[in-house]
């Protein structure tokens, strides 16, 4: 398969659109409570071909409009919070108008804030000429949220920490993804504020962590797709659990809730297949079905 470079860029006379892409995590274990409040967790993020869109244009004010969302455009959103904090650091003015088309869920499980807080580090890094290595964006991203670091690398990542620890990895999920998303949204701290305390007492060793492949230096895939959030997020949500259970039974060779929920994913080793189950999924009431397949990315 061919990879490209991240991120997806276009180009045009005053300005460029970034595409800003959404997740999945094809295994997620949540390993111990940290002092910090969160938790410990191993992850495999997976960027998909489903994107909101940015577009930078430079001007001498700063300012954020949004398509497609009833959505604050002050510090409480995320692309702003990354304008300040890079203006913040680089002691370089805020400015630069930016268009956010919106497309990818709120509080889906999909990242799509995560997603839009990271890429405006990218493209304003980019506006104000500031020219700085990826690495040097990680702090400000780890600071905007804890699934924002991924997003500046996107493709298949393993991650450790909050989920911020990332190591990007060359690989991809193969199949087709059909997504599930309800007209309903979960929010990730009530969910981290129901795992049980068991948690604190010992720390589950990271699985992933010590299998580098010895050719390329990269983590194996050894892994079974899993979700220690699911059961609670199914017990608060049950028709969660249903379409979970709707996909295995329509063919998906495994199906998940992506991080916290949620939207729940299927993926398919057959494209037909996936289209079949996405069209029955997609007559349920209150539903909305995506359907896209996963993305690789080169890292040179
Ligand atoms: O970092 P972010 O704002 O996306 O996290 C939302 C909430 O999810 C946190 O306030 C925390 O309650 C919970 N969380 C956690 N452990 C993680 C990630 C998130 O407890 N690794």
């Amino acid at each position: 398969m061919h990879s490209r470079s991240y991120p997806d860029i276009t180009y045009f006379s005053d300005g460029f659109l970034i595409q800003s892409p959404a997740k999945v995590n094809l295994f997620l274990r949540v390993l111990g409570k940290r002092s910090d409040g969160y938790h410990e967790l191993e992850t495999l993020f997976q960027e998909l071909e489903w994107c909101d869109e940015l577009e930078f244009r430079d001007a001498d004010e700063f300012s954020l409009e949004i398509e497609g969302a009833d959505l604050r455009t002050d510090s409480g959103n995320l692309v702003v919070r990354a304008a300040q904090m890079l203006s913040g650091v680089s002691g370089r003015r805020m400015r630069g108008s930016i268009l956010l088309r919106k497309r990818l869920p709120l509080q889906g499980g999909v990242g799509g804030g995560s997603s839009n807080g990271a890429i405006a580090l990218l493209g304003l890094n980019r506006l104000w000429g500031l020219k700085w290595e990826v690495e040097r964006l990680v702090p400000l991203a780890k600071d905007l949220g804890a699934d924002c670091p991924f997003f500046l690398y996107g493709g298949l990542a393993h991650a450790l920490g909050r989920g911020d620890d990332i190591k990007p990895l060359t690989d991809h999920a193969d199949g087709t993804f059909v997504l599930v998303t309800p007209d309903f949204g979960v929010r990730t701290a009530e969910v981290f504020g129901k795992i049980g305390v068991g948690l604190t007492e010992v720390e589950k060793n990271a699985i992933f962590n010590p299998l580098w492949s010895r050719e390329t230096g990269e983590a194996y895939p050894l892994f079974s797709p899993s979700n220690d959030l699911e059961n609670i997020v199914f017990q608060i949500h049950p028709r969660l659990r249903h379409f979970r259970d709707t996909l295995l039974e329509r063919g998906a060779e495994y199906a998940l809730l992506s991080g916290s929920g949620s939207t729940v994913f299927g993926v398919f080793r057959s494209d037909e297949t996936a289209r079949h189950a996405a069209h029955e999924l997609a007559r349920i009431d209150g539903v909305k079905v995506t359907v896209c397949r996963a993305v690789a990315r080169s890292r040179s």
